[in-house]
């Protein structure tokens, strides 16, 4: 690439709005990301059986839309201390939209199906290799079940969650209780917190909800929590 597109990509790197760019930089850096726009579709019967179904995690697939995804990471009032996590990332593009618009600290995606993995990862690299985003914060994306990753450190939680079963949001729950950094950590999540979880409830504090545009309705609920009680365990 000749200098000029190297000063172009600079100049976008530095007006992205987690830089104190704009909304319309934004949306350019994304589509070098994401050159084409595919579908992502289900995943392939053998991953399905390998990965999804011994556990019964559901396999479908939607995305949050960019608006969505700005409400959601204002409610949140994502800041420099962040570490936002999107567990079930997909192709990664909310974990992009997180880096790039926010000043996270570090943000990070959690995703079961190697192949929407691997496209999460390429769209990170397009995005390195473009010497786009900030280079001093850290972008990662994990491949692997959500119950089982090293979620410790995590300030602001989105889950997309509403296809998944009940027991898994409740056992992510608790995970996220032994393993959030301190009280204060922001949940949002598709599905609610179900009154299965007791008196547990009482270590969140519901924040009401928000609608959000998704790519299979244009008004999903998303519940806003606060975590007040972390259980402190030593690290
Ligand atoms: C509805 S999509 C959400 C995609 C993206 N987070 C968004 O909102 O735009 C849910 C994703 O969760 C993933 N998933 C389901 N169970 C999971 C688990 N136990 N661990 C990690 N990812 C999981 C699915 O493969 C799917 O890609």
């Amino acid at each position: 690439m000749c200098a000029v597109g190297g000063i172009i990509r600079r100049s976008l790197a530095r007006q992205c709005p987690g830089n104190g760019g704009s909304w319309d930089s934004f949306l350019e850096t994304l589509a070098h990301c994401y050159p084409v726009e595919s579908d992502v579709g289900e995943v392939s019967l053998q991953e399905y059986m390998t990965s999804f179904r011994p556990r019964r995690h559901a396999a479908t697939y939607g995305e949050i839309s960019l608006e969505g995804m700005r409400s959601l990471l204002k409610a949140a009032s994502v800041g420099e201390d962040d570490v936002f996590c999107d567990l079930g990332s997909g192709r990664g593009r909310a974990v992009l939209q997180a880096h790039l618009t926010t000043k996270a600290r570090r943000v990070l995606g959690v995703e079961l199906s190697a192949e929407r993995h691997t496209r999460a990862r390429a769209a990170l690299d397009r995005m390195r290799s473009n010497g786009l985003g900030d280079p001093t914060r850290e972008v990662e994306f994990c491949h692997g079940d959500m119950l089982e990753q090293d979620l410790r450190g995590v300030s602001v939680v989105y889950c997309a969650s509403l296809a998944f079963r009940a027991e898994v949001v409740e056992t992510l729950f608790r995970k996220l209780r032994r393993e959030a950094c301190s009280a204060g950590m922001r949940l949002f999540t598709m599905k609610p917190m179900s009154s299965a979880l007791g008196s547990e409830l009482q270590h969140l504090e519901p924040r009401g909800s928000l609608p959000v545009a998704c790519s299979w309705s244009s008004e999903v609920e998303v519940f806003s929590y606060v975590l007040n009680t972390p259980i402190l365990v030593a690290k």
